[in-house]
C-alpha cells in the first residue's frame, strides 16, 4: 500500500467518536477494526443476563495465555476480561507444541443455561487437546474450568444447543489426505461426560474448499449454517444455507457469498470467519476476521484482526450483510465504558512503571507456558523494574528445543497501524552469548530484535532477525559503562510499511540500528507482538538477569480504507492522514 503520512487540517472536526450517547435507530459512525491486532477468528455473543454485555472469544496459536475474552458495552470498546486458557493445568498438552503456527485456532464462544461455554481444537496437541472450557464468570480467569475433552476429530467446532437441549457440533476435518481440502461434519455431545456421537458429513457449503468455521443459529424456524470457505488469504468468503432440520440438508443462500473482500481494492482484504449475534434492540451484527493489507496483500504484520458489520435479517428471510470498511455507519448501542474487570481495553496505550506490589497486566503475553519465576516486578534491590531471569532458548530456539523448557519473553500485541514501543533496560551480561533486549516478534521463525549480548568478551548492541528476506545483522561495540546506567531501546512502526529498532544511552537521542519491511512478518497466523527477551543463547540456565523499566506503548494511527489514517485510541493523539494511492 502506498500511505503518505500526510497531516490534514481536518483534525478531528469531523469525527463523531467522541459524540454523545446516542439511541438507536439513529446510526452512528465506528471504525473498524473493533477489537485491532492479532485477534482472529472471532465468535462473539450478545448476553442480556450480564447486563447486556457483549462478548467475544479469539484465536491465539500457541501465544499464552490462551482465547482472550473481550467485553464490550457498546461494540466499539472492548475491554480484556479474561483468558479462556491462563492456567497450564487447565490442559498442559498446550504448552507443549513445537510448531509455530499450532495451538489453540478458532473458538466458539456460546451462553446457554447461565453458564458460558467455549469449544476448541488445540492443533497439533494430543488428540485430547479438543473439547469444552466452561465459566460462570467471564470476568475471572479462575472460573474457567479445566478442559473436558471432547472428541472433534477436525478444527474450528461450532457448539449448538438446540431446543430440546441436544447438543450439536460441527467442525472442519481434513478429507482426502489433503490438509486443503476439507468438508463439514457433525457429531452429537453428551454433557457433562463430553462423550461424543460418530461423525457425519453436514455440508460442503458453496463448493470452494476448504469450508471452516461452522456456526449454527435458530432462527424463525430455519436452522442456519455459516461457514467460511476459500482459505484464510484473499479468497475468504462468508456462505450461508438453512434447513429446516439441524443436521440437514441445506439450501444454499443465492446470494452467498454473503459477506467477502474478494475482488475488491479494500484494505480489508481477507475478510471471512464470521459470527452473528442479535442485540438487545433486535439488531444483528456479523463480525469476521480481515486483513489490513490491501489486494497487494505484501505488508500485515498485524495480520488478521476483529472486524464488525451491521447485518439486516428480517423475519425468515436470509441475512444481508454490510461490506466491511475501515468507517462504518450502524445501530450501535450508545457509547458505555463501564465494563467491569481489571484488564485493559484493547485500544489503551502502556504505560508501566513496575511498581512494587504490582503485577503484569492481563494482555502481557508469553509465548507457550512461562515460567513464572523468570519474571519478577520490583524484586528486592531493584523497585520498578520488571526482571527477566534468561532462559536457555533465544526466540528462535532450536529443532532439539523442548517447549515445556520455557523461552524468556513476555510482550503485548500490536495493535495499531504506527506506533511507538519504548524501554529502559539495565543488563550487565558477563558470560559469551548473554543477551537482553526488545523484539517485534510473531513467531519463533519471524522476529526482529534488538539487544545488548556479550560477544568476544564485551557487550555489543545487536540487531538480529530471523524470516525470509530478513535484513542483514548488525553488531556494535557498546560502552560497559551503560550496562549499568541503562540502555533505551525503541520500536518504532512509523509508516504502513516499516519497523525502525533504535537503542542508545538512556536518556539520549538513540540510533536507528535497522529500518525492518514488515512483509517479512507477512507469512504466519499469528500477528505481531513487541515485548522483551533475555537468554543465554544455549549456554547454561541462570545468566545475568536484565531489568526493564518504564514500559511504554502508544499508538500512533490506524490504517483505514476510505483512505485515511484514524488516530488511535479514539480522540487521544495521531491526526488524520492521507493516503498517497
Ligand atoms: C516507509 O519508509 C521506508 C523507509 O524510508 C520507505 O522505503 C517506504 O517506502 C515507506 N513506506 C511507505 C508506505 O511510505
Ligand atoms: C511433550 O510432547 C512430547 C512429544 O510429543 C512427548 O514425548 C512428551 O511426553 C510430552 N510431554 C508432556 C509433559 O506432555
Ligand atoms: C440446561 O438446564 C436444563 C434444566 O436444568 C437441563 O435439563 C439441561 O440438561 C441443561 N443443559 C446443559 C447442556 O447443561
Ligand atoms: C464434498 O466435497 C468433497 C471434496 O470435494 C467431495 O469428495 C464430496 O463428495 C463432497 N460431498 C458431497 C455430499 O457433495
Ligand atoms: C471475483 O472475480 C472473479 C474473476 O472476475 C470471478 O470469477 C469471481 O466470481 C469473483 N468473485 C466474487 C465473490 O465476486
Ligand atoms: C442505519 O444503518 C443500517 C446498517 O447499515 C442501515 O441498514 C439503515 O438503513 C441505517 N439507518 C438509517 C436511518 O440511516
Ligand atoms: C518491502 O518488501 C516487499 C516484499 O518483498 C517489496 O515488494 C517492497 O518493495 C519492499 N519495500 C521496500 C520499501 O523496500
Ligand atoms: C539461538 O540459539 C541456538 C541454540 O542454542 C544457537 O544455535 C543460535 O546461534 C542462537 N542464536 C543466536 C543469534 O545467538
Amino acid at each position: 500500500m502506498g500511505f503518505s503520512t500526510l497531516l490534514t487540517a481536518a483534525g478531528l472536526a469531523g469525527l463523531s467518536l467522541a459524540a454523545p450517547p446516542s439511541y438507536r435507530p439513529k446510526n452512528t459512525t465506528y471504525y473498524n477494526p473493533i477489537i485491532p491486532g492479532f485477534h482472529p477468528d472471532p465468535s462473539c455473543i450478545f448476553v442480556k443476563e450480564w447486563d447486556n454485555t457483549f462478548f467475544c472469544a479469539s484465536s491465539s496459536f500457541i501465544a499464552f495465555p490462551a482465547m482472550p475474552i473481550h467485553a464490550s458495552k457498546d461494540l466499539v470498546n472492548w475491554k480484556l476480561v479474561s483468558h479462556v486458557q491462563n492456567r497450564p493445568e487447565q490442559f498442559p498438552g498446550a504448552g507443549n507444541i513445537t510448531r509455530a503456527s499450532g495451538g489453540w485456532y478458532a473458538p466458539t464462544l456460546r451462553y446457554h443455561n447461565s453458564t458460558f461455554w467455549v469449544i476448541n481444537a488445540d492443533v497439533d496437541a494430543p488428540t485430547t487437546g479438543t473439547g469444552i472450557f466452561t465459566s460462570k464468570n467471564p470476568y475471572d480467569n479462575n472460573a474457567w474450568s479445566d478442559l473436558t475433552v471432547v472428541e472433534v476429530g477436525g478444527y474450528d467446532p461450532d457448539l449448538f444447543f438446540d431446543k430440546d437441549e441436544t447438543i450439536y457440533s460441527q467442525a472442519a476435518v481434513t478429507i482426502l489426505g489433503d490438509p486443503f481440502t476439507t468438508d463439514i461434519e457433525q457429531f452429537n455431545i453428551d454433557w457433562p461426560s463430553g462423550n461424543s456421537t460418530p461423525r457425519h458429513f453436514l455440508s460442503n457449503g458453496t463448493g470452494v474448499q476448504p469450508p471452516e468455521g461452522p456456526h449454527i443459529y435458530y432462527k424463525d424456524d430455519y436452522y442456519w449454517l455459516l461457514l467460511a470457505e476459500g482459505g484464510t488469504a484473499l479468497d475468504h468468503q462468508v456462505t450461508m444455507s438453512r434447513s429446516k432440520h439441524p443436521t440437514g440438508p441445506w439450501e444454499l443462500d443465492p446470494a452467498n457469498p454473503i459477506q467477502t473482500a474478494i475482488n475488491t481494492t479494500s484494505l480489508f482484504q481477507t475478510v471471512g470467519h464470521a459470527d452473528l449475534f442479535e442485540d438487545a434492540a433486535g439488531n444483528w451484527w456479523g463480525v469476521a476476521l480481515s486483513t489490513r493489507s490491501g489486494p497487494e496483500y505484501v505488508n500485515w504484520p498485524m495480520n488478521r484482526e476483529t472486524v464488525l458489520y451491521p447485518v439486516s435479517w428480517p423475519k425468515g428471510q436470509w441475512p444481508v450483510a454490510d461490506k466491511v470498511h475501515g468507517k462504518m455507519s450502524g445501530p450501535l448501542p450508545p457509547k458505555n465504558l463501564k465494563v467491569p474487570g481489571t484488564g485493559a481495553f484493547v485500544k489503551d496505550p502502556d504505560y508501566y512503571t513496575f511498581p512494587p506490589g504490582s503485577s503484569l497486566p492481563r494482555h502481557f503475553t508469553f509465548w507457550r507456558f512461562p515460567h513464572t519465576q523468570n519474571y519478577a516486578v520490583s524484586p528486592r534491590g531493584h523497585p520498578n523494574r520488571l526482571r527477566l531471569t534468561p532462559s536457555n532458548a533465544n526466540l528462535t530456539s532450536f529443532p532439539t528445543f523442548d517447549p515445556l523448557a520455557g523461552q524468556t519473553f513476555v510482550a503485548r500485541r500490536q495493535v495499531d497501524t504506527l506506533f511507538t514501543y519504548t524501554i529502559n533496560m539495565e543488563f550487565s551480561p558477563s558470560k559469551q552469548g548473554e543477551e537482553a533486549g526488545v523484539s517485534a516478534f510473531l513467531s519463533q521463525d519471524l522476529h526482529a530484535d534488538l539487544g545488548v549480548v556479550y560477544t568476544n568478551g564485551a557487550p555489543h548492541l545487536r540487531f538480529r532477525a530471523e524470516g525470509p528476506g530478513a535484513p542483514a545483522t548488525v553488531v556494535k561495540p557498546m560502552p560497559k559503562s551503560w550496562c549499568e546506567t541503562g540502555v533505551s531501546f525503541e520500536i518504532e512502526a512509523f509508516n504502513f510499511t516499516h519497523y525502525s529498532l533504535s537503542a542508545g544511552a538512556k536518556g539520549t537521542v538513540l540510533e536507528t540500528f535497522a529500518l525492518v519491511n514488515n512483509s517479512l512478518f507477512s507469512t504466519s497466523f499469528t500477528g505481531a507482538f513487541v515485548g522483551v527477551y533475555a537468554t543465554t543463547n544455549g549456554h547454561e540456565e541462570g545468566g545475568s538477569p536484565a531489568y526493564f523499566s518504564k514500559w511504554r506503548y502508544q499508538g500512533q494511527g490506524q490504517a483505514i480504507d476510505d483512505g485515511q489514517y484514524y488516530p488511535s485510541n479514539g480522540q487521544r493523539g495521531g491526526g488524520l492522514y492521507s493516503r498517497d494511492g
